[in-house]
C-alpha cells in the first residue's frame, strides 16, 4: 500500500482578482500533486477562498454589493482560473461553506469548554489591513511592515486563545521536527519570532466593528477572527471530525505557503492544532515573493501580473515551466517577461523541442517511423551510457522534488536532455545512415534516443502534462496505460520495437518578439555546461547604464528582510545615498562599512520593505551566494566605470 499525499495552498482572499503570485503557489501545489499521483495512488489537493473579515466587507462595500453578492463573484474568479492552468484540485473550499461554518464553530467550542479560551478587555494598535493587532516589537518606525500604515488605537473587549501557554510545547516540538518548516531559513525565522514571548491571540471581533464572519458558539455578539476562521479550511475541507477523508488524508498534511503568511501557519496553526488535540501537519513548505521591478507584486502598487494573459500568449506549459525553473523555492524571484521568452526559446525550443523532433524525425526518416529494434551487444560496444544517465536524472529528480526543490529537479532533466544532445552529435546517425553495415549501431542509437525521450515525458510531467501527453503520444506510448508513474518512467526498454510512430510536432515554437527587443532571445545553440549569454548590446547602450563607484559609510539590517541590508553610500554627492541591497545572506554590516563597491546610479528608485533605494549595487549572483563587485585598489567615491 502506498502511502496517501495531501497537499493545500492558503485559500485566497477575495478582495482581489487573481494574479501570477497566486498562479504560481497553487501551480506548486500542481506539480506536487502530480508528481505525488505518480509514485502513490492517492492525493488530495486543496485550493480555495477565504471570504470573511472586514476586508473583504469594505470590498464589497466599495463595489456597491452585499458581502454575499461580493465573494460569490470573485471566489468564482479563482475557481474558473484555475481549470484553465491545468490544475488538478480534488476540492475547492470556500469558508463561506455551511460544511466550514460548522467545523469552526465545533472547534471553537471544544477549545472554550476546555478552557483555552477568555474573554477580556484590551486596548491596542490595531492594523485595520492586517485585521489584527500589532505588538510594539512587531512594528517598523512605528508602521505595519506590510501595510507601512501606522495602525490605530483600539480599546475594546474581547475572547482571547490562550496561545502563550503553548509556546514552549510548540518550540519542542519544532526542535523535535527538524524538517516540520523548511526550507531552513522559515523554521528558524519561526524559532526566532519565539523567542519573544508569545502574546494571546484575539479570535473575537465585535458585531459592532464587524458582522462578516462565523458567529462564536458561545457569544453571539462577536465573530471570528478571520485567521481562526481560515485556517480550519485545512480539516473542514476533508470533512473532519470523522469523514473517511479526513482520516485518510489528515496525517500525511503537506501547506504550501508564501513568506507572508509564514507567522500564522508556522504558529497559530500548530498551536490551535495541538490545543484542538489534532496532529500537526507534516511539512509547511514556504516560498518567497514573485516581485516586479524590486516589488512585492500587489493590487495597491499597481503591478500585478495577469497568469491568463502570460499563458495565452505563450501557452500553458511554458509558463507552468517558467515559474518553476526560474524561482528557487524559498527565495523571491523577479518577475519579467524577456526571462520568460529567454527560457522558452532556450530551455524548450532548443532543447527540449529540437531533440525530441530530431530523434522522431530520424526514426522516421530511417525506419519508415517504426521503432527500431535494439541489439544488447551492439549497444554495450556502442556504450552511450544513456540507461545511466537516465536512471541518475531519476534519482535526483525524486529527491528534489520530494523535497519542492523544483527548480533543481529540472535541471536534472535537462541535464539529461542535454547529454542525449550531445549523444546525437558524438553517434551522428546521419553518418551510420550512410553505411548498411552500421544498421544495427544506427538501430540501437535511435531506440535508446526515443527510450530516453520517454523518461523526459514521464519527469517534466508534473510540470506540463499537456507536453508530456503530446510526447508520449509520438513515442507512441498507450494513452490507457499509466506511462507517467515513476516505476514505468525509471524502468528501460518500455518501447515496444515495431510500434508505429505518428509524424513528428514542433513542441515549442521559439517566440518571435518585437524588432528592437529581439535581441533579448536566447542564442540559438546552448551547449550544456556553458552560460547563456544576453545578445550583444552597442556602446551607446551600454553607455546609458551610469556605474559609478561608492564607499559604504553605514550599513543595517532592514527589520524581518532576510537579504536586505540597508546601506548609506558616499557617491561624492553632497549627501549620502541610500541603497537597498539583497546581499544580507553573505555579509554582516560591520565588514562592509568603509568597502568600496559599484553601484547603477541611475537606476529608478524603488522601495523595498519601506526604504527608498536610489541604485543598485553590483554583485555577482547565483542560488548559492551573492558576493559584492569591489574594487582591488582605492579610488575616490562618485569615479565613472567605463
Ligand atoms: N487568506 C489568507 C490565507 C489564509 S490560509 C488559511 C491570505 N490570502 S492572500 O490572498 O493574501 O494570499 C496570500 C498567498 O498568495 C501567499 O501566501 C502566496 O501563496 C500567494 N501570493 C500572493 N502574492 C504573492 C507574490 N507576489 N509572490 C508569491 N506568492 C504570492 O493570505
Amino acid at each position: 500500500m502506498s502511502t496517501p499525499f495531501y497537499i493545500t495552498t492558503p485559500i485566497y482572499y477575495v478582495n482581489a482578482r487573481p494574479h501570477l503570485g497566486h498562479a504560481y503557489t497553487t501551480i506548486c501545489a500542481d506539480v506536487i500533486n502530480r508528481y505525488h499521483t505518480m509514485v502513490t495512488d492517492e492525493t488530495f489537493f486543496l485550493t480555495g477562498t477565504d471570504e470573511h473579515g472586514d476586508k473583504i466587507m469594505r470590498a464589497a462595500k466599495k463595489e456597491n454589493m452585499t458581502p454575499r453578492a461580493y465573494v460569490d463573484q470573485i471566489s468564482a474568479l479563482f475557481r474558473d482560473l484555475w481549470p484553465q492552468m491545468n490544475i488538478s484540485n480534488d476540492h475547492f473550499i470556500r469558508t463561506t461553506d455551511n460544511s466550514h461554518v460548522a467545523v469552526v464553530k465545533m472547534i471553537l467550542q471544544k477549545i472554550y469548554d476546555q478552557g483555552d479560551i477568555y474573554f477580556s478587555e484590551y486596548e491596542g494598535k490595531y492594523c485595520f489591513g492586517c485585521e489584527r493587532f500589532y505588538a510594539d516589537r512587531e512594528l517598523v518606525e512605528g508602521k505595519c511592515p506590510d501595510h507601512q500604515t501606522e495602525p490605530e488605537i483600539i480599546k475594546e473587549s474581547n475572547y482571547f486563545f490562550k496561545m502563550g501557554q503553548y509556546q514552549q510545547w510548540l518550540i519542542d516540538y519544532i526542535h523535535a521536527h527538524p524538517d516540520l518548516i523548511r526550507p531552513e531559513r522559515y523554521r528558524n525565522e519561526v524559532l526566532s519570532f519565539l523567542r519573544e514571548p508569545l502574546d494571546d491571540l484575539c479570535i473575537s471581533r465585535p458585531k459592532s466593528r464587524i458582522q462578516w464572519g462565523i458567529s462564536l458558539p458561545f457569544d453571539n455578539d462577536y465573530v471570528t477572527y478571520v485567521w481562526f476562521d481560515a485556517l480550519l479550511n485545512y480539516i473542514s475541507a476533508l470533512g473532519y471530525p470523522d469523514g473517511p477523508q479526513f482520516t485518510k488524508f489528515w496525517p500525511v498534511v503537506q501547506h504550501i505557503v508564501a513568506k507572508d503568511i509564514l507567522k500564522p501557519h508556522g504558529i497559530y496553526w500548530p498551536i490551535m492544532l495541538k490545543a484542538a488535540g489534532l496532529p500537526i501537519y507534516h511539512h509547511l513548505n514556504v516560498h518567497g515573493y514573485w516581485n516586479v521591478a524590486q516589488s512585492k507584486m500587489s493590487k495597491s502598487l499597481g503591478n500585478v501580473v495577469e497568469p491568463l494573459q502570460l499563458k495565452n500568449v505563450y501557452g500553458l506549459d511554458a509558463f507552468r515551466y517558467f515559474l518553476m525553473r526560474e524561482m528557487v523555492f524559498g527565495l523571491d524571484a523577479n518577475f519579467n517577461e524577456e526571462a520568460l521568452v529567454q527560457r522558452i526559446n532556450s530551455d524548450l525550443a532548443n532543447d527540449l523541442g529540437n531533440l525530441f523532433s530530431r530523434v522522431v524525425t530520424m526514426a522516421h526518416k530511417y525506419f519508415k517511423g517504426v521503432v527500431p529494434q535494439s541489439d544488447v551487444a551492439v549497444e554495450r560496444e556502442l556504450a552511450m551510457g544513456l540507461e545511466e544517465k537516465a536512471g541518475r536524472a531519476v534519482v535526483t529528480y525524486t529527491e528534489e522534488m520530494t523535497v519542492f526543490a523544483f527548480h533543481k529537479a529540472l535541471s536534472a532533466v535537462w541535464e539529461l536532455i542535454n547529454q542525449m544532445n550531445k549523444i546525437i552529435d558524438v553517434t551522428a546517425p546521419w553518418e551510420l545512415a550512410k553505411n548498411k553495415a552500421c544498421q544495427p549501431r544506427l538501430q540501437a542509437v535511435i531506440y535508446n534516443l526515443l527510450e530516453g525521450l520517454r523518461v523526459i515525458s514521464g519527469l517534466i510531467y508534473p510540470v506540463m502534462p499537456e507536453t508530456a501527453a503530446t510526447m508520449q503520444k509520438h513515442l507512441g506510448c498507450d494513452a490507457t496505460q499509466p506511462f507517467y508513474k515513476i516505476d514505468i518512467v525509471k524502468k528501460w526498454k518500455v518501447l515496444s520495437p515495431g510500434t508505429q510512430l505518428p509524424k513528428s510536432v514542433t513542441l515549442f515554437p521559439r517566440v518571435e518578439i518585437k524588432k528592437e527587443a529581439d535581441a533579448m532571445s536566447a542564442p540559438d545553440t546552448v551547449q550544456a555546461g556553458v552560460p547563456e549569454f544576453k545578445p550583444e548590446i552597442t556602446l551607446e547602450d551600454f553607455t546609458r547604464i551610469d556605474l559609478r563607484v561608492a564607499t559604504v559609510k553605514r550599513a543595517e539590517k532592514i527589520p524581518r528582510a532576510k537579504k536586505l541590508l540597508k546601506l548609506e553610500i558616499d557617491l561624492g554627492e553632497p549627501e549620502l545615498r541610500t541603497l537597498v541591497a539583497g546581499i544580507a545572506g553573505t555579509y554582516t554590516s560591520e565588514e562592509l562599512i568603509g568597502r568600496q563597491i559599484i553601484v547603477v546610479a541611475n537606476l529608478k528608485p524603488a522601495k523595498l520593505m519601506g526604504v527608498l533605494s536610489k541604485g543598485m549595487l553590483l554583485a555577482a549572483s547565483n542560488d548559492d551566494q551573492t558576493v559584492a563587485l569591489t574594487l582591488d585598489r582605492q579610488m575616490p567615491p562618485g569615479t565613472r566605470i567605463r
